[in-house]
């Protein structure tokens, strides 16, 4: 098959995907281990394309991957070895005022419509210097779009009103939709309907910024939620913050939000992550830089369009902060690098050991168009990078930062995006990262054609490599095998990951054996599933 063809073929996973709210059973081939229960949930963009009378074209066309509108989806995998599928569109609201309107409206990822007239849903208040959110009350549960990351159970939501007492999931009791603004919506676990939309200024008012990272970081043994808010401004004011749970609930609430840091040195940037360890939150400042402070957003209603052009010059600065007691103990600098992606952080004696998967440069953005995609052009995939933040608690002169060691960066062969890591072991030291990867990105045949699986503690090895040609897989997830220790059994259970076929146009549910990542079994779905973000897998109770 030609290169081109194989393009061809899986270009449909960009486009639109068949909704499917009652469950279907997929075919299963192979042999899925008997442990293997749970569910798998991911989200993404499920909608890139809204017929519209309205619009000159006959539709409203949205134009970069990160715009699809969204949509939800679980795969179950049953205690008798049955796989079942469904999906929700989660942003069914947002969809008919695009109809409506006959275009996109507000502020999106990379549209760029200089005739936006309606309002901005990041920065409606961009002016002067603070952010006056459109109140979520005002909202209903699909009027935003939010489908990046998932967080079952999140801290702050535990008897929210919007909840009812009668789910009885067998996974979570609920589960959190977040994105890169400050937008959150409650998602039904067991049929994937939108209940509500918040956002975290609505949990504490103190929370006054229009952006946060996708990926926050939350505790598995404490319940502790982090992340930061970003309020653009003259001067940009990022707040990074915790949410703890409450034994007893107080004022009528069962969590409560600290401030562990104001970070007002630093550009207003597109920070995808943040991370943290046992001991500290790590925001990395990344180049990322958005013109004018975040100011030009208004102007254009635009993420992607209004990043300011690439200085290579301009360091990135790690800031350390105590994630207990507040405060900003250090910074680092090292050169400038974009990102997506953390791989892991962990504390080593007095270092902080970060792993990230890094681009040379934020040209990224602009090749993640939907056209670009399905064009096949070629488009560089991240690397992965150890910095290593030194004598943590050394006494430093003033409030320069130091240098930030770089231990290793792996070289384009080992390439890997969407990098997950054993679930028990985010923010503690660990070996294995899994991820996507490229043959040859130079002579690319879609976003990514393979799954690899990087030895972060031997970064001469070899990557190990899954692959079948004219197919592209989405994030791979870890699922240990019950009973297997983290810290000598790692990669001890199954990826799995969904792999769009070209040739048939369908995709389907892969399961590898994470220690050689030979093939154990296969789900086929009956339909294209969307190229997507992230997902969480869980347990059956
Ligand atoms: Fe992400």
């Amino acid at each position: 098959m030609s290169t081109t063809r194989m393009a061809e073929g899986i270009a449909i996973g960009y486009e639109n995907a068949v909704e499917q709210r009652e469950p279907v059973k997929l075919q299963v081939t192979g042999t899925i281990p008997s442990w293997l229960t749970g569910r798998l949930y991911r989200t993404g963009p499920g909608t890139q394309n809204i017929p519209s009378n309205n619009a000159p074209s006959g539709s409203v066309y949205l134009k970069h991957w990160f715009d699809g509108l969204g949509m939800t989806h679980c795969f179950e995998i049953t205690l008798t070895g049955e796989v079942k599928y469904r999906n929700h569109s989660t942003a069914l609201g947002l969809q008919a005022r695009y109809e409506k309107a006959g275009k996109a409206v507000g502020t999106t990822f990379g549209q760029q419509d200089p005739c936006e007239a309606i309002f901005s849903e990041f920065f409606t208040a961009f002016e002067p210097l603070g952010v006056d959110h459109p109140p979520a009350e005002q909202c209903g549960p699909d009027d935003r779009n939010v489908s990046v990351t998932l967080t079952p159970d999140m801290s702050g939501f535990t008897s929210h009103h919007a909840i009812p007492s009668g789910i009885s999931s067998a996974g979570p009791r609920y589960i959190v939709a977040k994105s890169d603004n400050d937008a959150l919506q409650i998602l039904d676990p067991d049929t994937l309907r939108p209940l509500h939309y918040t956002t975290y200024n609505y949990l504490d008012p103190r929370l006054d910024g229009s952006m946060s990272a996708a990926h926050s970081c939350q505790d598995k043994e404490t319940g502790e939620f982090f992340n930061y808010t970003l309020r653009f401004g003259r001067t940009a004011v990022y707040k990074v913050f915790r949410i703890r749970r409450l034994s007893r609930a107080e004022s009528g609430k069962d969590y409560e939000v600290d401030i562990l840091a104001e970070i007002k040195d630093a550009p207003a940037a597109y920070l995808h992550a943040l991370t943290m360890t046992e001991k500290y939150v790590v925001l990395s400042v990344w180049q990322g830089d958005f013109d004018s402070n975040g100011a030009s957003i208004r102007q254009n209603h635009s993420i992607a369009g209004s990043i300011a052009p690439w200085k290579p010059k301009q360091s990135s600065t790690f800031y350390v902060i105590d994630r207990h007691a507040g405060g900003i103990v250090v910074k680092f600098e090292t050169e400038a690098f974009f990102a997506f992606h953390y791989i892991n952080a962990y504390d080593s004696g007095d270092d902080i050991v970060i792993d990230i998967a890094v681009y040379d440069d934020h040209s990224v953005l602009q090749l993640l168009y939907v056209d670009i995609l399905k064009s096949g052009t070629p488009s560089p995939l991240s690397r992965a990078r150890r910095f290593v933040l030194k004598n943590i608690r050394e006494q430093s002169s003033g409030e320069s930062a130091r240098q930030a060691k770089v231990e290793y960066t792996l070289p384009p062969s080992s390439s890997i995006e969407l990098c997950t890591v054993h679930p028990a072991l985010y923010h503690k030291p660990y070996r294995y990262t899994y991820g996507i990867n490229k043959e040859d990105f130079t002579k690319s045949v879609g976003f990514t054609d393979r799954i690899v699986k990087l030895d972060m503690s031997e970064p001469e090895s070899e990557p190990k490599i899954w692959t079948i040609p004219g197919t592209a897989p989405g994030e791979p997830i870890f699922v240990p095998r019950p009973g297997s220790s983290p810290e000598t059994q790692e990669d001890d259970g199954i990826l799995l990951s969904v792999v769009l076929d070209g040739k048939t146009q369908k995709s389907m549910l892969v399961m590898l054996d994470a220690k050689d990542l030979t093939e154990v079994a296969r789900a086929y779905m009956g339909t294209h599933f969307p190229f997507g973000f992230h997902g969480v897998f869980t347990g059956l109770k």
